[in-house]
């Protein structure tokens, strides 16, 4: 035994390696049978697919130029990156984009901005930029709510985040005065840290669910009674990347906590059907948003992502007929986010944000019908410029979902659909979301948030306005085409938005229906 042990002990390192790399080839060649490449071209052929599998790293971090990757390039996130952590988020030397290329907007500015005039609130809180229009106010439901933020969080689940990550941004949205829409994985404890919240369920009914799978009210009531942080309630009927798309929840992703959340049994597998069983058209849909609001006295809004117009048109026909109606709608872009979503969805069905937002605006409006409705965006939208274009389309808010991750540390990484993020964010593994500081991080998001408002007052100070809600189609222009160059939003997309009721940021300051409290006993 001793003589085979030093034998062994004197075999040089080199030959270890050779024995090692003998064993992959037999491998490779005889016993697997998955792979041709290896078995065609063994041992090396395994390079090929580690190089296929850090190819989106290399890119990202050496090869791909500042502004083209997709979804956020370079410079978005580092804007987004900078923002957050309150550094220098300036550019020297002048753009560095093509301002000719085509869909490049540019904002009007005015001669002579405005200048706010002594004790104007934004002289104390820079920051404040609240929503112009109240939620809630035309259909009279018992508990209005304002929006003291214009930029929020958008829907995104307890469940295709962590734990860590959505009380950052819990903690972060109550330190800004901004909202969180909880996505469709129900109220968890980690969205009861303070900040204002949206409550949205799906198909799933996640959270008000009853036991065969359907919509329960008394749980919804329940859950409202308890929770005041609940300002409004979202119905969610589609989302831009992937309408139409149900989902289903494997059963061994479903831990104690999670069940207890969404209302679902531990281990059993959660089918999320691609369309409501609470409604099946659209006088039922109103029904339902009446009886909710009612029976819950919040404002209750619906989302969509925006294809074919004729429900849209039914749904309008009827609000006006009957008086009543969602009190908000937010419109998300087929460019949205999402944790997973097959491609062909995400890269095909439903319309970008500006193309669906100006035809289903325009389509309210002609029934005259937009005072009624906040009217929310979503589509990478969390850049002050887009944000201004939004605004003078008739957009009262924006919803932010991956800037709001970025602004806590998501890299892009594009794995959300894993459960192996490596920033800790998408992905219920424990280990990897330790290393969220939830109070660094929800400091992250308030600063981005106040940032991007500052900047967007900016913007609307230089176009001669006080509020983003007073911009106009014709303030923003768009290269079309080679042969027309460029063109005010109005010619483009053949409407003029309605003007928002506005008096002064002094009123929205001391509305009473004002959200964010707390925040706004700080300095904005
Ligand atoms: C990780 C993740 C989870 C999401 N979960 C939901 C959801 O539960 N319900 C929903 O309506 N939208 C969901 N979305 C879509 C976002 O709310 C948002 O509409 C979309 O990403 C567009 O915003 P963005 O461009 O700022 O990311 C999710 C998006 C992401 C990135």
């Amino acid at each position: 035994m001793e003589a085979f042990l030093d034998f062994l002990a004197n075999i040089q390192w080199w030959v270890w390696i050779l024995i090692f790399l003998l064993l992959i080839a037999i491998r490779d060649i005889f016993f697997q049978k998955a792979h041709t490449i290896s078995h065609n071209y063994p041992i090396v052929g395994h390079l090929r697919y580690w190089l296929e599998s850090i190819g989106p790293e290399m890119r990202q971090y050496f090869v791909a130029n500042n502004r083209e990757e997709l979804p956020f390039n370079r410079i978005e996130r580092g804007w987004i990156y900078a923002s957050a952590k309150k550094e220098n988020n300036y550019e020297g030397f002048g753009t560095d984009r093509d301002i000719y290329k085509h869909q490049h907007i540019f904002i009007k500015n005015a001669m002579i901005g405005f200048q706010a005039p002594e004790n104007h609130p934004n002289n104390e809180h820079p920051c404040f930029l609240p929503c112009a229009k109240v939620m809630g106010a035309y259909n009279k439901r018992k508990k209005p709510y304002r929006p003291a933020s214009i930029i929020n969080v958008s829907a995104m689940s307890f469940g295709s985040l962590s734990a860590a990550a959505i009380e950052s941004l819990n903690q972060g949205v109550e330190k800004c005065g901004a909202y969180h829409n909880t996505g469709e994985g129900g109220l968890s404890p980690y969205h009861k840290k303070g900040g204002d919240v949206i409550f949205h369920f799906g198909t799933g009914y996640f959270g008000v669910r009853s036991r065969d799978g359907g919509f329960s009210m008394d749980k919804l009531k329940v859950l409202v009674d308890e929770n005041p942080c609940i300002k409004a309630i979202e119905i969610k009927l589609s989302q831009g990347a992937k309408p139409g798309k149900g989902g289903v929840l494997p059963g061994s992703k479903i831990t104690p906590e999670l069940a207890e959340i969404r209302g679902v049994e531990v281990g059993e597998d959660v089918i999320s059907p691609p369309t409501h069983k609470a409604f099946l058209t659209i006088p039922e849909l109103l029904e339902f948003i009446e009886s909710i609001a009612e029976e819950t006295g919040l404002p209750v809004g619906i989302k969509g992502a925006i294809g074919k117009i004729d429900q849209w048109k039914e749904l309008a026909d009827l609000m006006k007929k009957t008086g009543k109606g969602p009190d908000f709608i937010t419109v998300d872009g087929g460019e949205g986010g999402t944790g997973a979503a097959p491609p062909s969805f995400a890269d095909h069905v439903s319309l970008p944000w500006t193309y669906g937002f100006s035809k289903i605006y325009s389509l309210f409006m002609e029934y005259g019908l937009t005072e009624r409705i906040v009217f929310i965006g979503s589509g990478k939208l969390g850049f002050p410029g887009k944000a201004a274009m939004a605004f003078a389309m008739g957009a009262d808010c924006i919803n932010v979902a991956r800037e709001a991750m970025m602004s806590i540390g998501c890299i892009q990484a594009q794995v959300c659909h894993t459960n192996r993020c490596p920033a800790g964010i998408a992905t219920q593994n424990k280990w990897r979301q330790n290393g969220i500081n939830v109070p660094l991080k929800s400091d992250r998001l308030a600063q981005y948030f106040k940032t991007f408002r500052k900047e967007l007052l900016e913007i609307t100070h230089a176009a001669g306005y006080e509020h983003p809600c007073q911009f106009k189609m014709d303030d923003v222009q768009v290269n079309v085409d080679d042969d027309y160059l460029s063109s005010d939003l109005k010619s483009v997309y053949r409407y003029q938005k309605e003007n928002v009721e506005f008096d002064s940021m002094q009123h929205l300051f001391d509305c009473k229906h004002l959200g964010g409290k707390p925040a706004l006993e700080k300095t904005l």
